[in-house]
């Protein structure tokens, strides 16, 4: 008898791209995801549930075994870690990249710290941050942000950002350019330990399916 596999997926922009994924592999969610206000979905399959997070609650519920799956950014592997969860499949999709940002050159809002000054960073990816400037050999104070990183400069609340970069256009549309490349991101299949060992044939199963979707998509 199959075991109940529970998948979580992040909202939003991945969302959409792993929908055609799942029904390409013939998973496919009895109800309308994005115009339902439920956070848990039956499918077609009875033994495989979906719930739908926000990407760094999917890496919490996958580590602790609260999902049997999921599906991550790379952004939030890299900022929340991987313990306790192996990564499976680049899904390719999602894919932008983690970069650090300044203001254009000869701007009015072009940040120069002064000698000695540590250089101040605003970022949602804290970790992230820390460990990269680390590695430069940078001293950095890092300011914790939600969202709309690109504004920190415009009001000296940083020198530098660090944020997803995709076509480049937000940061254009606020006066900043991408500076250095942290680390490309796309989309992952993601399973908890403790659970590919006990489910290992039916989630080796979906996992197949899936990646061939991926190449087919
Ligand atoms: P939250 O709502 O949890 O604060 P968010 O607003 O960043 O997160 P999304 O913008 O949907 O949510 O981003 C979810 C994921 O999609 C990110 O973790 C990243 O992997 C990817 N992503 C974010 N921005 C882009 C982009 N511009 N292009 C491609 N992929 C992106
Ligand atoms: C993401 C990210 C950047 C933007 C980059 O924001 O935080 O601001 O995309 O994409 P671009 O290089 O193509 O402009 P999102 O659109 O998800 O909005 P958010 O600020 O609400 O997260």
């Amino acid at each position: 008898m199959s075991k109940q596999l529970t998948i979580a997926l992040t909202k939003g922009r991945i969302l959409k791209e792993t929908l055609p994924l799942l029904a390409a592999a013939d998973i496919v969610p009895l109800e309308d995801i994005n115009k339902s206000r439920k956070l848990i979905f039956s499918t077609n399959h009875a033994d495989i549930r979906l719930l739908v997070q926000r990407g760094a609650d999917v890496t919490t519920y996958v580590k602790h075994g609260a999902a049997d799956m999921g599906v991550s950014g790379k952004d939030m592997l890299l900022e929340y870690g991987s313990e306790g969860l192996y990564e499976l499949l680049d899904l390719k999709i999602a894919q932008c990249k983690l970069m650090t940002a300044v203001p254009v050159a000869g701007s009015a809002v072009e940040c120069r710290p002064g000698v000695g000054r540590r250089l101040r960073i605003a970022t949602k990816f804290v970790n992230v941050a820390k460990r990269y400037y680390a590695q430069q050999g940078i001293q950095a104070d890092i300011i914790k942000l939600y969202g709309g990183m690109e504004l920190a400069p415009l009001m000296d609340l940083a020198d530098e950002i660090v944020d997803i970069v995709d076509t480049g256009n937000t940061l254009k549309a606020n006066g900043l350019v991408a500076k250095d490349e942290i680390a490309d991101v796309s989309s992952r299949l993601i399973v908890n330990k403790a659970s590919l060992k006990m489910k290992h044939q039916q989630i080796q199963l979906l996992v197949d399916q899936i990646a061939k979707a991926v190449c087919s998509v």
